[in-house]
């Protein structure tokens, strides 16, 4: 079957399957289950408010919400940050950061792409936690890389711990490009 990328031959080389990240994000989409059920005692009914950062984090967020089998009230921030196409230069682009007011003293649970050098989940955690008076606050994030950290901030849930690789696909762009690809992929390099 043609299309496109095999057209030109630029389909990026497989670097996280889309049944490894399937599977992955069903034994995630469990921890986070057992965490609120075991700990937190939900009330009945009672929403986990789950904050998306977009752009990146949009498919993870929609496959995470749909695994975890809780009532969830999903909300969403955009926030980008600066820097060449593959490093980040940790200052924050900020488009939208509007949130409502129902979400003060919640369970609630960011939702990230990537932990990177931790800035944006960083800023973002505390931003949270000022506004908001959450009666829990966690961070799930879809992918870290532990070498890249520039602020102490460690996700509280994570699918794969990678090295400093640049990874694009499921949700995760190269210059607003790749993010449709169902898979995590390295550029090819030519
Ligand atoms: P931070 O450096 O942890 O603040 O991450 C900032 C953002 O940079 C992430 O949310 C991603 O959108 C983006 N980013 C970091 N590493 C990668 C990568 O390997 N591929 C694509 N985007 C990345």
């Amino acid at each position: 079957m043609s299309n496109l990328y095999s057209l030109k031959a630029t389909l990026p080389t497989v670097f996280i399957s889309k049944s490894q990240i399937a599977n992955r994000v069903a034994e995630l989409a469990e921890e986070v289950k057992n965490f609120y059920l075991s700990q937190n005692n939900l009330e009945q009914n009672e929403n986990i408010i789950v904050i998306g950062v977009l752009k990146g984090a949009f498919i993870f967020t929609a496959d995470l919400i749909r695994a975890l089998k809780l009532p969830t009230q999903l909300e969403f921030v955009r926030i980008a940050s600066y820097g060449d196409s593959t490093k980040s230069n940790g200052i924050l682009n900020i488009p939208d950061l509007a949130l409502p007011n129902n979400i003060v003293n919640k369970h609630i649970l960011i939702v990230e792409d990537i932990v990177d050098t931790g800035k944006t989940a960083s800023f973002l955690k505390q931003y949270i936690q000022d506004q908001f008076n959450p009666k829990s606050l966690k961070l799930a994030s879809l992918l870290s890389k532990p070498s890249r950290r520039a602020v102490e901030i460690d996700p509280d849930f994570y699918g794969f711990e990678i090295e400093d690789k640049f990874v694009i696909g499921y949700g995760l762009d190269f210059g607003e490009k790749y993010r449709e690809l169902d898979y995590l992929g390295i550029l090819n390099e030519d």
